[in-house]
């Protein structure tokens, strides 16, 4: 199965699982396992890991510039919002992994009150779907609180899971 259609079967299955959840804050988003440089949460979410020195993971930092790349132009720097669109830097409290996915692949079109604002969709987009663990995590370090605005000041190596995941991702 293509990596595409992962994303997009994920996208369909996890918001079922994953509604009515409290706010997401730094204990649930705690890190307890790391899989070769990738960190989960309790419930086997994608997360951050971030050293008392400032270093984070490699996957946040990625997730960092990836965002800045490509959605910081309607959703503002480190995602602080804009006229235009939300601030993730909030709202993402309120999004789980599943419903994460999938607004990202598949887009979100809001027309009321004269004023039409729409999320692009980016499931055909490898400059995003490759790295859509990486921008979750991100995004959800800054929504908890956890990293601060700005560039983060370390990073941690790329891992070698992350060259061959995107390599297979990117050349898929
Ligand atoms: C062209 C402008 C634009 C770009 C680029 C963009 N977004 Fe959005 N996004 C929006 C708008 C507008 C909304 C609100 C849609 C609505 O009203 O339902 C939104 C909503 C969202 C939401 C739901 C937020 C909420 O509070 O409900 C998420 C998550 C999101 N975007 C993530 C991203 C990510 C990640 C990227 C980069 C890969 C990105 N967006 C790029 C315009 C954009």
């Amino acid at each position: 199965m293509s990596v595409r259609k992962v994303v997009s079967v994920l996208a369909l299955l996890l918001p079922l699982a994953g509604f009515a959840q409290a706010a997401d804050d730094k204990e649930k988003a705690a890190a307890v396992t790391d899989e070769n440089g990738k960190y989960y949460d309790a419930e086997g979410n994608p997360t951050f890991k971030i050293e008392e020195d400032g270093t984070v993971d490699w996957y946040t930092f990625s997730g960092y510039r990836r965002y800045h790349s490509d959605c910081h132009v309607c959703h503002g720097p480190d995602g602080v919002g804009s006229s235009y669109a939300p601030a993730l830097a909030e709202t993402m409290k309120n999004i789980d992994y599943g419903t994460f996915l999938s607004i990202v692949a598949e887009g979100r079109k809001n027309l009321g009150a004269g004023k039409e604002s729409v999320m692009p969709a980016f499931g055909d987009n490898k400059n995003v779907y490759c790295y859509m663990d990486d921008l979750y995590v991100y995004l959800r370090a800054r929504a908890v609180g956890a990293a601060p605005r700005g560039r983060p000041p370390k990073k941690a190596d790329k891992p070698q899971q992350a060259k061959d995941d995107e390599a297979s991702c990117m050349g898929g």
